[in-house]
């Protein structure tokens, strides 16, 4: 009986201790640069707001090299299948056709854990942060991911994916300055001068990749 007890506690606790696919937190604020294997070199840093129930994000570039004019500003509406492209020089706005499925950050299953390991340096206290590594593979060609999240909030730290795309290649995602909630939630609103939503149906369909990397 008591051997049972052990067994059974030991099955439990191997059970438990089997790393389990998590959620990040369904809205966040922070930053990412993205940069792809082919076409566009340069490396885009973008402001994100992320909001996972409502499925719709705004990523406004950052510039440093600041052309005010030129700064990107994009709201993706994912379940309207919309992106409002902004600009806020001259108050003007284009609605485009959204093409792709909202893909939540963080793992998502199918997903196989490739292992945790500490980033930093564990010889100087507070220079770690504990991660988790796993790899994704979505049905169909929806796509192939290596993600990277923190080992117990789930936030992202990189995400590298294969578009299988002759155009983009592999494309790697490095998030950072990541908070829980968005302070401004109208920002994910489309802005009044921005015309309701009539589409051309003939207006080619926007993935969220052709958005950053092309130069207008
Ligand atoms: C507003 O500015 C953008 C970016 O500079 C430009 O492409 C667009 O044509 C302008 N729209 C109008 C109506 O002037
Ligand atoms: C490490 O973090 C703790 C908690 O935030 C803080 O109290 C402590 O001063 C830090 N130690 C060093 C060496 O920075």
């Amino acid at each position: 009986m008591r051997l049972l007890v052990a067994l059974t506690c030991l099955l439990a606790g191997c059970l438990a201790q089997r790393p389990q696919p998590c959620t990040t937190p369904p809205l966040l604020t922070g930053e990412f640069i993205v940069s792809a294997q082919k076409g566009e070199v340069t490396p885009i840093h973008m402001q994100y707001l992320y909001d996972a129930v409502g499925q719709r994000i705004r990523l406004t570039e950052k510039s440093s090299n600041a052309n005010k004019n030129s700064v990107r500003d994009f709201l993706l509406h994912y379940k309207e299948g919309v992106v409002y492209n902004i600009f806020n020089s001259n108050q003007t706005c284009q609605t485009l056709p959204l093409k792709g499925q909202f893909q939540p950050i963080g793992i998502q299953k199918p997903a196989f854990h490739v292992g945790d390991a500490f980033l930093g340096g564990s010889s100087v206290l507070n220079e770690t942060l504990q991660i988790t590594t796993w790899t994704i593979a979505l049905p169909g060609k929806a796509g192939k991911f290596i993600t990277h999240v923190t080992k117990f909030g789930c936030f992202p730290i990189s995400t590298l994916f294969d578009t299988d795309t002759d155009q983009f290649g592999w494309v790697i995602i490095n998030y950072f300055n990541n908070v829980v909630g968005i302070t401004d939630p109208s920002l994910l609103n489309p802005p009044s001068f921005c015309p309701q939503a009539e589409i051309k149906p003939e207006a080619e369909q926007k993935h969220f990749l052709n958005l950053l990397f092309e130069k207008d």
